[in-house]
C-alpha cells in the first residue's frame, strides 16, 4: 500500500479505536485538568498536529511541547517557537530522550495559569496541585514524557482499541499531577505530504506502507532540503540535477552494497536502512517542515 491509497478524510482506517477512546478520555477528564500538554514531533510540527485539538480541548489552556527537538534542525526549531508565539499559542522545545527542556515545563505552566493560581492564593488554596493530561499522535513520545516526568516506568500507551485501563493520577517530579493515560490522537491526512511525513517519522507503521516507495520519496525530500547531509552520509558526490528519487535510492543501495543475486537492488534492506537512519538522525538533524511551507494543512490549524 502506498500513500496515494490514503483516504484523507478517513483516518479511522489508519487509527481504529483512537478517536473514540481519546474522545472518551478527554470527555471524562477535561474538567479535572488545569492544562493540556499537546505533544508534537519537532521534525513534522504541522503533520503531527491534530487540527481538532482546539475543539477537543474545549477552551482549556494548551501547552504545545515540540518533542524530539534533538532530532530536528535547531534553526528550524527556533522558527517554530516564533510561529507559535506569533499565533498567540504557548510552545516549548523538549527532548525526552536527553531530558532537555523538561524543566521549563512547570515554570511555563505557572505563567499560563498565573491568574488561576492568583485566585487560588487569594482563597488560601495556594498548596493545590495542578493537573495536566498529555495528548499526541502515536510515537510522538507520550509514554517517554510521562516516564520522564514521573521518574519511573509508569506507562506504555496502549494503542489497541477497547482496552480499558485503570485511570490514576501520578505525581510528576516537576510539581504537578498527570493523568496516567495519555490520549492517543489520530493525525489528519490533509495531503499526501502529511501522510508521507508521518510515515518518515514513524508515526504510521512501516508494515502497512510500501516502505521502499516511501524511502525513495524521503531521499527526494532530503535531496531538496538537506542535500549536503544526504550526500555526506551516503557518499553521493556529483548527483546529477535531474536525478529522480528512485535513482538516489538506487545509488545509496549500490554504495552500501545492498545487492542481491543477479545484481538486483535489495529494496527492502535499503528502504529499512534509510528510514531507520533518518529516524535516528544518522543523516543529521532534519526538519521536514518549516513554518510557511505546508500550505493548506498549516492554514487549517487555527
Ligand atoms: P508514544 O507513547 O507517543 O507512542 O511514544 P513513545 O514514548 O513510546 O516514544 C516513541 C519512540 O520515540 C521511542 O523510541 C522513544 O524512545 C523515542 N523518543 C521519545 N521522545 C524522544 C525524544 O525527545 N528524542 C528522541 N531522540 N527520541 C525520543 P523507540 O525506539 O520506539 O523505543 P526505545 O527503545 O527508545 O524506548
Amino acid at each position: 500500500m502506498n500513500m496515494s491509497d490514503v483516504n484523507p478524510v478517513n483516518p479511522i482506517q489508519w487509527f481504529p479505536g483512537h478517536m473514540a477512546k481519546t474522545r472518551r478520555i478527554i470527555a471524562e477528564n477535561l474538567s479535572q485538568v488545569d492544562i493540556v500538554f499537546e505533544l508534537l514531533d519537532a521534525r513534522a510540527v504541522i503533520s503531527s498536529r491534530n487540527p481538532e485539538i482546539k475543539r477537543l480541548t474545549a477552551g482549556k489552556p494548551v501547552l504545545t511541547l515540540l518533542n524530539k527537538s534533538d532530532l530536528a534542525d535547531s534553526a528550524v526549531n527556533k522558527k517554530w517557537l516564533e510561529y507559535f508565539k506569533s499565533a498567540g499559542e504557548y510552545a516549548l522545545l523538549v527532548d525526552c530522550k536527553n531530558f532537555s527542556g523538561i524543566n521549563n515545563i512547570y515554570p511555563e505552566v505557572k505563567k499560563i495559569l498565573s491568574e488561576k493560581l492568583e485566585r487560588y492564593k487569594n482563597k488560601g488554596m495556594s498548596g493545590r496541585r495542578l493537573r495536566a493530561m498529555i495528548l499526541g499522535i502515536p510515537n510522538v513520545g507520550k509514554s517517554s514524557l510521562l516516564n520522564k516526568l514521573c521518574g519511573a516506568s509508569k506507562a506504555k500507551v496502549e494503542d489497541r482499541p477497547g482496552v480499558t485501563l485503570r485511570k490514576q493520577w501520578v505525581s510528576a517530579n516537576i510539581g504537578l499531577d498527570l493523568l496516567d493515560m495519555p490520549g492517543v490522537l489520530w493525525p489528519k491526512f490533509e495531503s499526501e505530504q502529511v501522510g508521507l511525513n508521518l510515515a518518515f517519522i514513524g508515526s504510521i507503521k512501516d508494515d502497512i506502507l510500501d516502505s521502499h516507495e516511501n524511502a525513495a520519496k524521503l531521499c527526494g525530500v532530503l535531496r531538496r532540503k538537506y542535500p549536503e547531509q544526504l550526500s555526506a552520509r551516503y557518499k553521493l558526490a556529483d548527483l546529477p540535477e535531474d536525478c529522480g528519487d528512485y535513482d538516489i535510492f538506487e545509488r545509496i543501495a549500490r554504495s552500501r552494497g545492498f545487492i542481491i543475486s543477479g545484481g538486483e537492488i535489495d529494496d527492502e534492506r535499503c528502504a529499512k536502512t534509510i528510514l531507520t537512519e533518518f529516524r535516528a538522525a544518522k543523516i543529521g538533524r532534519v526538519s521536514l517542515e518549516v513554518p510557511g511551507d505546508m500550505g493548506y494543512a498549516e492554514e487549517n490549524l487555527y
